[in-house]
């Protein structure tokens, strides 16, 4: 791609927050709020970062459709060259009308059903990755029956903390992820008497939101060994899963740039030889989208601090109430007023319904916008209809225009598989 001198993404020009150029406003006001807006831009530099950091070393990007799958996210980013990882058959599905091939397709997730390892078996996808004995030995006899073998990766739980949230690490050997190494081990070495599966990858993965390179870096070495004495043993490995997990700023403080973090990991599995395959979501979708909502109250809080409601909450964008998470919460058009202090809280009948504690903006009316930032991932995704509340409209923002790429819900959706 030539050298752009355009900022991608979420700017302010003047006084106003753009996406790539356009006013969020002008957006909004066509299409409503709550509102997804993405930046294909975004979207392409942020995948082109991790790609272009292996530099000439072998690899294999497998988006992690869990973080947006939004037909037209997957679309776009299996444009760019992506693969997939898949966290259930109904992913799958998705991957495979954005035009994933199932051999460019990792199954991943600690509970598939014995009606989603018989599709993903008969698909021919990339890799099964396995998370436990029981659940290699249902993939084998699938296998078995339907006279394939299948490819199978091994998730390896390494028993290190990621430090990150306790609901988003998964590399403790008290998290129900993968199989201990030791017992990993032993599984593996039966591998090569069991004709109908073929073991392709070892496979880690500690969670999500990781801002420190090092409990990365020690899960890749240890993949990295692993590995090793499979190949020593002649198995022949076709590369080395380490999983997604690199994550973002959120809060502007400094975290690891795909350099680095691709460094590390190429580190610690070069003298293995082997490809590398990665399942980023967060790092990839985080911040190439915003939510947009719009003030419908302010009233009076403390002596010092108001409440802001907007029409955007737990329905909308869970990661706040869920885990407490921060997101910077801005003004799209600030008012020319004195900063004061805010709760920002949801519509929704839960008092877990806040958005954004503390915050401090220029004074804001009813009928203002706020964006709450790097909401592309996880963000319409974990999105309900509790309090019936309809999922919101998406609108992706590509070279100049944007288009809506998920319309609102109606009620009439929302009711379509109901009794009438
Ligand atoms: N691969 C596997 C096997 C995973 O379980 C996940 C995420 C990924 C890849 C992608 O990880 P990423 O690169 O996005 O960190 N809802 C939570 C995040 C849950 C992540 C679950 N697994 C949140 O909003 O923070």
């Amino acid at each position: 791609m030539p050298p752009s001198t355009s900022p991608t993404g979420f700017f302010r020009q003047a006084r106003d927050l753009v996406c790539d150029g356009i006013p969020l406003a002008d957006i909004a006001a066509a299409e409503g709020t709550p509102l997804y807006v993405y930046s294909a831009a975004a979207l392409r530099e942020r995948y082109g970062a991790i790609d272009d950091a292996f530099g000439g070393y072998p690899h294999a990007l497998h988006y992690a459709l869990k973080a947006n799958s939004t037909l037209a996210i997957a679309r776009l980013l299996r444009g760019l060259g992506s693969a997939a990882d898949a966290n259930s058959i109904w992913e799958i599905e998705v991957a495979r009308k954005a035009g994933f091939d199932p051999a460019n397709i990792v199954f991943t997730g600690v509970g598939k059903s014995p009606a989603e390892l018989e599709c993903a078996v008969g698909l021919g996808v990339k890799a099964i990755n396995v998370e436990s004995a029981g659940e290699l030995a249902r993939v084998e006899a699938i296998a078995h029956r339907q006279g394939r073998t299948a490819r199978v990766a091994v998730r390896v739980n390494p028993d290190i903390d990621a430090r990150s949230h306790p609901h988003i690490s998964t590399g403790l050997k008290i998290n129900k992820f993968g199989l201990p190494v030791d017992t990993a081990r032993e599984l593996l070495s039966t591998l090569t008497s069991r004709p109908s599966l073929q073991l392709v990858a070892v496979h880690v993965h500690i969670g999500s939101q990781i801002t420190v390179l090092d409990p990365l870096r020690r899960a890749a070495t240890l993949a990295a060994e692993l590995s090793t004495h499979l190949l020593a043993q002649g198995v022949p490995l076709e590369y080395i899963d380490l999983g997604g997990g690199f994550g973002v700023s959120y809060d502007g403080r400094p975290v690891p740039t795909a350099r680095e973090y691709v460094g590390a990991l190429v580190e610690a599995v070069r003298q293995t030889d082997l490809p590398i395959v990665l399942e980023p979501g967060r790092a990839v979708a985080a911040p190439s989208g915003v939510l947009i909502a719009r003030v419908i109250d302010v009233k009076p809080r403390t002596a010092s601090s108001d409440f802001i409601v907007i029409d955007a909450g737990m329905t909308e964008f869970l990661r706040p109430a869920l885990y407490s998470a921060f997101h910077r919460i801005e003004a799209v058009s600030p008012r020319d007023a004195a900063p004061h202090a805010y709760e920002i809280v949801g519509p929704v009948c839960e008092s877990s319904d806040v958005v954004g504690r503390d915050r401090t903006l220029p004074t804001v009316e009813v009928g203002d916008l706020i964006a709450i930032r790097d909401a592309g991932a996880y963000g319409a995704v974990m999105a309900s209809n509790y309090n019936r509340r309809p999922f919101p409209a998406e609108v992706l923002v590509d070279d100049g225009s944007w288009r809506v790429i998920r319309r609102r819900q109606t009620v009439d959706d929302m009711i379509a598989q109901e009794e009438p």
